[in-house]
């Protein structure tokens, strides 16, 4: 299976100018992390923003298979009653993450840490992707890793841990999930668990894990890693939480007002986490227009209000170490360097490789079919922009929600309609997508 069972297409074309204000929905990451958490917890969190998107769901129905109570008391509002670290209930049906990478690789990290066996499974694009990477280091404290698919893909059984070792593990990739699995195994650890990573990755876990009561210390490593120590057998309390709007999603309007002529479009509480920040340093450098005001922030994390408008664009040079604050931002960089002038050069993309779906080759493709000379070459993406994109092209989206719309916002300022084959999996991080591009101003048919 490469795409849903009822593939949704949709087109977008040249718009006029986008306006308006907007608060893109709660952040991916924090919201994943918060149930998981608070599910970890004793006691109560309330969770105020949480994304409900089929990711996010699907985390919170396998903290409820997991024995914690999970409940909706209003829109974008979730109270979690936790189990207490070590706590969880052996399920009784597999876990199914849908598309979720971070769902499924953060869970087996929480479930490693605990004696029950948990089956977990995903839809074909997580079935496809690598879990060795987070098997790794949860056996080395002492989970097991029952029946899956070759290279430890799933489905798959994980036996967790009845005494779990704290280990120094570094990272073999820059990875927050794989940083994530061992600090929430290590959690039920005694003693301290510590991760060393070359190249820091987003540190929601951290943050929030010092926001539930954990003892947990960063400090620098190298010119651009992090040295994280978590002290084991925690107990975490169950707190309260406000997601920020996602920069992750913001991403796509904010491209979009860049692209489209006469654009003027403000994004209220965008978290501006540094360590998420590289698209907004990448387009700035491109000459981008992008205030910040009412900066602020909560439970560590700073947010603020950005105002973007229309700008000429050029072409810039990506360097490889900023690629972990900003993984999930270069299929819709890429399109921003489509209308530069100029040639854009984004240098070490090989985690591109092993995301949602093989996001250089899907990148790469989508230019190109839209009429856009692009290069991969080794693990660096080249695209020559000319100020215009032709568009025209009918954009495959394997299954990936990120493909479609960046696709979409191309069409936005291209000059024929840009047509996505699938616009399903949208659902996965950004429900409202398309509604929300809509009330700015956008022309999808
Ligand atoms: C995430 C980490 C990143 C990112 C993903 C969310 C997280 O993955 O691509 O969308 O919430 O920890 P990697 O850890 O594999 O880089």
């Amino acid at each position: 299976m490469t795409q849903s069972a009822t593939p949704n297409q949709l087109e977008s074309r040249v718009s006029g100018p986008l306006a308006g204000k907007v608060r893109v929905p709660g952040d991916k990451s924090i919201s994943h992390r918060a149930l998981i958490l608070g599910a970890l917890s004793v006691g109560e969190t309330r969770i105020s923003g949480l994304l409900e998107g089929e990711d996010v769901l699907n985390t919170a129905k396998s903290m409820q298979a997991l024995g914690a109570k999970v409940e909706r008391t209003g829109p974008f509002a979730w109270k979690v009653r936790g189990v207490g670290v070590g706590g969880f209930a052996q399920p009784t049906a597999p876990l199914d993450f849908g598309n979720s990478g971070t769902g499924c690789r953060l869970v087996m990290g929480a479930v490693a840490g605990c004696p029950i066996t948990a089956v977990f499974d995903g839809d074909a694009s997580l079935r496809s992707r690598p879990m060795r990477r987070i098997l790794d280091p949860l056996e080395l404290m002492g989970a097991k890793t029952g029946e899956a698919r070759e290279g430890g893909r799933l489905p798959l059984t994980l036996h967790g841990a009845r005494d779990p070792v704290p280990i120094v593990y570094r990272t073999p990739v820059a990875s927050a999930q794989i940083k994530s699995a061992v600090l929430l195994a290590g959690l039920a650890a005694p003693g301290v668990t510590t991760v060393i990573e070359q190249e820091a990755s987003r540190d929601h876990t951290e943050l929030m894990l010092k926001h539930f009561g954990a003892e947990i210390v960063s400090t620098h490593e190298g010119a651009h890693g992090r040295r994280i120590a978590l002290t084991g057998q925690a107990e975490l309390h169950g707190a309260e939480v406000v997601v920020p709007a996602d920069p992750s999603s913001a991403a796509f309007p904010i491209v979009a007002a860049l692209i489209v002529e006469g654009s003027d479009v403000t994004f209220s509480d965008v978290m501006t986490n540094p360590l998420r920040t590289g698209l907004l340093t990448t387009l700035r450098e491109m000459g981008a227009s992008i205030e910040e005001s009412d900066i602020r922030g909560d439970a560590g994390e700073p947010m603020a209000t950005l105002r973007v408008r229309a700008s000429k664009l050029r072409g810039v040079e990506v360097p490889p170490e900023r690629a972990p604050s900003m993984i999930d931002e270069y299929l819709v960089l890429a399109v921003a360097s489509s209308f530069a002038e100029g040639t854009t050069i984004m240098r070490g993309l090989q985690e591109l490789r092993v995301k949602e779906s093989d996001r250089l080759e899907a990148t790469a493709a989508m230019l190109r079919v839209n009429g856009v000379k692009v290069e991969i070459s080794g693990d660096d993406l080249i695209v020559e922009g000319s100020g215009h994109v032709p568009g025209g092209g009918l954009v495959a989206t394997h299954m990936d929600h990120r493909i479609a719309m960046s696709a979409l916002v191309m069409g936005l300022a291209a000059d024929k309609p840009v047509k996505v084959d699938d616009t399903t999996f949208i659902a996965t991080s950004f429900p409202d997508f398309i509604p929300m591009m809509r009330s700015l101003g956008a022309e999808f048919s």
